[in-house]
C-alpha cells in the first residue's frame, strides 16, 4: 500500500521587524517562532538598516528552532515559502537570501509570498487535524495593518481583488502617529487599546473622512487629532496628561467607526456576508468587540483571529505557500524582493 507524502512548508517571514519562522504539515500548523526588534523602541518607529540587522542575526536560530519545534528534518521539508513583498527591502533582502540559500543547499522549490496574501489566509491555518472552522468563499476580508488599510474580495485562496483601500495614511499609522504626538512609544496601537478601555469613546468628537465609494483616508484624522490637542495645549498644558484615557478611546472609536462603516457598505453592495478581520490593528480588543456586534446585527458569519496570527508571523506564510505549492508555483532562483508588491 502507498502512503500520501505530507506537504511540509516551512514559512519564513522578514518584512519589518519580526523575523519569523513556521513550519505547516498538510495545513496544520506545528510551529510558528517569531523573533521581535526592541532595538527601535528607542527612535519612535522602525529604522530599516536597523532591522535588516537584526533580521541578520535571527534569522538562523528562528528557523533552526521552527525546524526543532515541529520534530522534522531540513531534508523532509516540500518547499520553503518566503516574503517577496511588500515591506522594507534591506530586511525582505534577508528572508529572500536565506531561503535561496536553504533551497539550493538541500535541493528544495521555493515559493514566493505576497505578505498581504498570507495574512488574508491566516484563516486557514488549521489548528490541528480536525480543524476545519474556515472562511467560505467568496468573502470579504477588511486587512488592517501598520502599511494597510484595505477591504479585499476573496474568490479563492490565491484569487483576491482589491475593492476598497487607503489613498493615504493606514489606519495602523494613525494609531501610532496619533500616540506619538501624545508622547507615547513605538508602537502606539496597543498601548492606545489599552488606555481606551478606562476613557469615554464620546468625549471628544474627531473629524471622520468622507472619501465616496469603499476607499479609505486617515491623514485628515491624524490633523484633526494634532489641533484638537494643540488648543487645547494652549488653554491646559497638561491636557494631554489629564485626558489620556478619553483622548485614546475617543480616537480608537473614530477609527473603528470609520473602518467599520466601508464594511458594512461593502458587505451591502456585494452582498457577502462572509466577513474576516487580518492585520495588526485587528488585535485592537475595541474593533474586535465592535465587529462581533455587528455580525450579530447583519447576520455575518464572522472570522476574527487568533491574537498570534495579527501581527506579522511565518505561519500564514506557510499556509499560504502551502496553496501555491498544491497549484504547483514556485520561484526561480533569480528572484528578488519586491518592497512595494500589491494584491492584484
Ligand atoms: O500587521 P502588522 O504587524 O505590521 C504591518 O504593518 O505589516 O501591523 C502593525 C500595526 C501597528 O501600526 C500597530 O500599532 C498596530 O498594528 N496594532 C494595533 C494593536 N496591535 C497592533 N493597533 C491597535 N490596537 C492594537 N491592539
Amino acid at each position: 500500500m502507498t502512503q500520501n507524502k505530507s506537504i511540509i512548508i516551512l514559512g519564513i517571514e522578514s518584512s519589518c521587524d519580526d523575523t519569523s519562522a513556521a513550519v505547516i504539515e498538510n495545513g496544520e500548523i506545528r510551529s510558528n517562532i517569531i523573533a521581535g526588534q526592541k532595538v527601535h523602541e528607542a527612535y519612535g518607529g522602525v529604522v530599516p538598516e536597523l532591522a535588516s540587522r537584526a533580521h541578520q542575526q535571527n534569522i538562523v536560530p528562528v528557523v533552526d528552532q521552527a525546524i526543532k519545534q515541529a520534530d522534522i528534518k531540513p531534508s523532509d521539508i516540500s518547499a520553503i515559502a518566503f516574503t517577496r513583498g511588500p515591506g522594507l527591502l534591506g530586511s525582505l533582502l534577508v528572508g529572500t537570501s536565506f531561503a535561496k540559500g536553504l533551497s539550493i543547499a538541500q535541493n528544495i522549490p521555493m515559493i514566493e509570498i505576497n505578505h498581504l496574501q498570507g495574512h488574508v489566509l491566516a484563516h486557514f491555518i488549521k489548528e490541528n487535524v480536525n480543524d476545519n472552522n474556515h472562511p467560505a468563499f467568496p468573502h470579504l476580508c477588511l486587512l488592517v495593518s501598520g502599511g494597510n488599510s484595505q477591504i479585499i474580495l476573496v474568490k479563492d485562496y490565491l484569487d483576491m481583488e482589491v475593492i476598497g483601500q487607503t489613498i493615504d495614511d493606514a489606519a495602523g499609522e494613525a494609531f501610532d502617529k496619533c500616540a506619538k504626538v501624545m508622547g507615547m512609544p513605538y508602537p502606539g496601537g496597543p498601548l492606545i487599546d489599552k488606555l481606551a478601555k478606562e476613557g469615554n469613546p464620546n468625549a471628544i468628537a474627531f473629524n471622520k473622512p468622507r472619501i465616496p465609494g469603499l476607499n479609505y483616508s486617515f491623514s485628515g484624522l491624524k490633523t484633526s487629532f494634532l489641533y484638537h490637542l494643540r488648543d487645547e495645549i494652549k488653554l491646559n498644558e497638561n491636557y494631554i496628561e489629564e485626558n489620556r484615557a478619553n483622548l485614546c478611546a475617543s480616537l480608537q472609536k473614530t477609527i473603528i467607526d470609520v473602518l467599520i462603516g466601508k464594511l458594512v457598505r461593502a458587505s451591502k453592495e456585494t452582498g457577502i456576508k462572509e466577513i474576516t478581520v487580518a492585520g495588526g490593528v485587528s488585535a485592537n480588543s475595541g474593533l474586535r468587540n465592535e465587529l462581533i456586534r455587528k455580525a450579530e446585527q447583519h447576520c455575518w458569519n464572522m472570522f476574527i483571529p487568533e491574537f498570534r496570527y495579527t501581527t506579522d508571523n511565518a505561519a500564514m506564510i506557510a499556509i499560504t505557500g502551502h496553496y501555491k505549492y498544491l497549484k504547483g508555483e514556485f520561484a526561480n532562483h533569480d528572484m528578488v524582493p519586491f518592497a512595494r508588491m500589491v494584491i492584484k
